[in-house]
Order: structure tokens, then sequence, then C-alpha cells
């Protein structure tokens, strides 16, 4: 078998199969999986295109999808955060490196942003498909919404006829991803309309994707059925908590190895994201300090034993300043030229734009030393008595992706098992003809009993010992025995 693939070295393969074994051990939601639905298939006939942090978790999570039928291409969802043994051992699956027989991967660390919209236009772009409905992707699989979004503008400005010039403030991002639809557009007039037509549904990982998700349903422009797989309990309260108090202080360490303890962390966002990272610097032995613009996350944090004060407020005090906020304009560059000297400035919100990189480039004398690739200095004012440098991490994305391998493997157990459970569901569901499917173009959560599911799927790794109800308490509790245990409004 041959086929299509672009990764950083093939020859990866085997470091990268023994780091899969290993996190095979620490996923036993994704395990039990396999072992549940591996004989009945149900994902036969379901053709992913994935768009996700390639790393030995998704891995796994990309070895589970097709030991349940799935034909799956992949692409990781941001530039950096690819482990390249990850992506090799995929490719090669079972084969060896000359003779591949895995999966297509497009996907390496240090990717240019016209590389990565590349990479996304691969997933979605199958062998075969232009001429034969039945060999294009019908799923797709995606991780902030750019797959998702790729074919959407696609095919709106295939409506369109035109691909509109970018605005004067339009990101280098921006930019590039308009180039590319306007090339795919001369190429091919129809090609984002004929795949949109043929897709059945995304599964979306994370806060930020499912936010576009929802403004493109209340527009009425959603093409397809949505799952935001974020908003299951085992996702949000786990992966984006749990896994950020492991994956920042692994990124801060592997980028800076400086010492947290003592000092005074920033962290912007006291959502799921912000209260793992607010904790990790606690459990350092930092002081932090949030900063929030929702009263409620705002006293929270306070309540959480945390000073909460306004970013200008704390700008010479802090020694680290990160940012989980999935808004933009969080640290501006007048910021950044407020603090002190080495002070540290990252970000592990989905997109870089919570950082204003453009306007830090942009200071005049400004100088940027690579001490690494991912962690620079910015030198300001050098030469005068005020020089100082900060240190930027991922170049604003990230971090704990750029700098690390973002979270650990159990923790993406549970949120990769709610993925899997996620891609079944429509998937299964959409084989009815159109307008007799049980899903529509909304979005939709994951019925709590599917939640309980994947949580109670992590219990014995851990060897936790839950207490079963009695039938009489219960109908006291007006519960089935068997769950769900609470209503949906239940906030956890
Ligand atoms: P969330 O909505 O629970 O939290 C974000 C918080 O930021 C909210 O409480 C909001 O009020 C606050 N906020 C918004 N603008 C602000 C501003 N200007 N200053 C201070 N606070 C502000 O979202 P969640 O789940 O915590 O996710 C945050 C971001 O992290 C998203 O972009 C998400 O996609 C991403 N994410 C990243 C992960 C990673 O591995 N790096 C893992 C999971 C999520």
């Amino acid at each position: 078998m041959t086929f299509d693939y672009k990764v950083a070295d093939i020859t990866l393969a085997e470091a990268g199969r023994h780091q899969i074994r290993l996190a095979e051990h620490e996923m036993p939601g994704l395990m039990s999986l396999r072992a549940e639905f591996g004989p009945t298939q149900p994902l036969k006939g379901a053709r992913i295109a994935g768009s996700l942090h390639m790393t030995v978790q998704t891995a796994v999570l990309i070895e589970t999808l097709t030991a349940l039928g799935a034909e799956v291409r992949w692409a990781s969802c941001n530039i950096f955060s690819t482990q390249d043994e990850a992506a090799a051992a995929v490719v090669v699956g079972n084969g060896t490196v000359e003779d591949p027989q895995g999966v297509p991967v497009f996907a390496w660390k240090g990717e240019t942003l016209e590389e990565y919209w590349w990479t996304a236009e691969q997933i979605l772009t199958w062998p075969g498909a232009d001429s034969n409905p039945d060999l294009g992707p019908n799923m797709i699989l995606d991780d902030g919404g750019d797959a998702t979004m790729l074919v959407h503008k696609g095919a709106e400005f295939e409506a369109l006829g035109t691909v509109p010039a970018a605005a004067d403030d339009e990101s280098e991002e921006g930019r590039v991803f308009l180039e590319v639809l306007r090339a795919s557009l001369q190429a091919d007039p129809q090609k984002w309309t004929r795949i949109g037509s043929r897709l059945l549904g995304v599964t979306e990982e994370t806060t930020t994707g499912v936010h576009r998700l929802y403004q493109l349903a209340e527009q009425g422009k959603l093409l397809f059925p949505a799952i935001n797989v974020n908003d299951s309990v085992t996702k949000s309260k786990f992966d984006n908590k749990y896994g950020i108090r492991h994956s920042l202080p692994d990124g801060i360490n592997r980028a800076t190895d400086v010492l947290m303890g003592g000092k005074i962390a920033v962290v912007c966002g006291y959502g799921d994201v912000g209260k793992g990272a607010a904790e990790a610097f606690r459990g350092q032995g930092s002081r932090v300090i949030v900063t929030e613009i929702d009263p409620i996350c705002a006293l929270q944090a306070a309540m959480d034993g945390y000073q909460v004060a306004k970013l200008e407020s704390v700008l010479s005090e802090g020694h680290i300043f990160i940012t989980t906020t999935g808004n933009k304009d969080v640290i501006l560059a007048e910021h950044m030229a407020a603090m002190r000297d080495k002070a540290i400035v990252g970000n592990i919100g989905h997109f870089d734009n919570e950082i204003d990189m453009a306007g830090l480039a942009r200071i005049p004398g400004i100088r940027k030393v690579e001490i690494k690739p991912q962690v620079h200095e910015w030198v300001l004012d050098e030469g005068t008595d005020r020089e100082r440098s900060i240190i930027v991490l991922s170049e604003g994305r990230l971090l704990n992706l750029g700098n690390a391998t973002g979270h650990p493997s159990f923790v993406m157990s549970n949120s990769f098992a709610n993925q899997t459970i996620a891609q079944i569901e429509l998937f299964t569901k959409s084989s009815q003809p159109e307008g007799e499917r049980e899903y529509g173009n909304q979005v939709y959560v994951l019925p709590k009993i599917l939640d309980e599911k994947v949580a109670r799927l992590h219990l014995d790794a851990l060897g936790v010992e839950l207490t079963e109800l009695s039938k009489e308490q219960a109908a006291y509790l007006d519960l089935d025995v068997a769950g769900p245990y609470k209503p949906e409004h239940y906030r956890y």
C-alpha cells in the first residue's frame, strides 16, 4: 500500500512507537473503547479528517479510530505542537519505514503558516474524491475549528465567486489563509462546496473552536451537525484544568528552567484553563495574581485565595505572565514594554492573538534573540541605561504544546474517549436519508450518561472505589441506579 504523507523524519517511528506503547497503558478510556467497539466496527465507512495536535496521545486516538473501522487523514492544529516521532510512528503503523502501512499524517514541528494551511488542505483532500464522492472525507475531528473554518469559508467564497482582499489590519495568518483559498478557488471553483456537502459532522475539542461553531449555528451558516466535545464535563473540567496544571509548568521548565517558587505569576483569565494554571503556580510556591473580566470568575479567584488585579496594576510586579483567555489583545506591546527585566510571557489559550506579537516586533529598536527554538528574548532600549529584555515562549502560541508535549496521557484519555464516542454518535446516527437524521445543523453536547461512562472508564486505573446507590436511595433522589446522577444544569 502506498499513500501520501509528510512528516519531519519517518525514521523516528520506532522512538514514537515506544512512547505510544507506554501512553496506551495510561489511556484506559481509549483502550476500553477499542475492546468494546472493536468487534462491531461502528466507524466502518467513516472517513475522518483530523486536525488536532499530533502528539503521542493523539497517536493513540488515531489508532483507536482506525481500530473501530475508520479511515483517517491527520494534521496538527498548531505549527509547533507536533511530536515528530509520534507523527512518524502513526504513518508507519504496522508496516516498516520502507513500506508504511499506517495513516497519512501531514504534520511536523515548526511548520510555516503556508505549510500549516497546506496540511489542513491535505486532510480534506482525499485521493480520487473529486470524481468519486465515496472517497472524500465524511467526518471532521477538529481542535480550534480551523479545518471546519476552511470548509465553511471556502464554500462561502465559492458561492461569492471570489475571495475578498485582506483588510488592512488582517493578521499574517489571516492573509495566508485568504491566499490559500484564492489559489484553491482558481484551481477548483467547487472544491469546498463539494467537500462540505459530503460531510456528516464535526466533533470539536476546544473552547475556542466550540465558540466558532455556536457563532456559525446562530447565523444559520453551519453546514453540518457538530458535537461540542469540550463541554463534556470529563473534558473541560479535566483536560483544561488538570491537564494545564501539568503541562503549563512542564512548558515553562523546559523553556526556561526558571524557579517558580517565590516568583509572582500573573494568570490572565480564571476559566477552566486559568484555574489549572493558577493551581500549578501555587503548587510550585509562586504568588499568583489573577486578572478577569467576569465578576463570577474574579470572585472565585479571590475566594480561592488569589489576588485579583488589573494587568496594568501589576505589570512591574510579575515575573511570569500567562494568558488563558481565548480572547484577543490581552497582553499588548505596551504592557510588555512596562514589564521587569527578563519577565517571561507566554500563552496557553488556543490562538496566538492573546499576545500582541506584531506590536512587540514594531517597538522601535527592539531586537529578537533566539535562545533556542520556541524561546526568544526581546531586547528593549538596547544600549541605554533602561536596557532590559522579556522572554516570550513559543512566539505567543500555546506554550504547553510548543515548549513541552502538551497534556499527559491519562487526562487526554478522558478527552479522547469523548472524541471517539462523539464520532461514533454522529457517524452512526447520520446514515439515515437527509431530513430524517437525528442531528440537524446545530451544536450538541454528548448525553450525561456518556460523560459519566467516560469517567467510569478511568476509575479502576486509579484504584477508585465508587459507592453504589441503593434502590431506596435512588428512589429517594429520583435517579436511576445506573445514572445519570446529575441534572443537565449541574455545574460540578
Ligand atoms: P473559559 O471560557 O472557561 O475561560 C476563559 C476566561 O478568560 C473566562 O473566565 C473569561 O472571563 C476570561 N477572560 C476573557 N477575556 C479576558 C481578559 N481580557 N482578561 C482577563 N480575563 C479574560 O475557557 P477555557 O476553557 O479556560 O479555555 C481558555 C482557552 O484555552 C481557549 O482558547 C481554549 O481553547 C484553550 N485551551 C487550551 C488548552 C491547552 O492545552 N493549551 C487546553 C484547553 C483549552
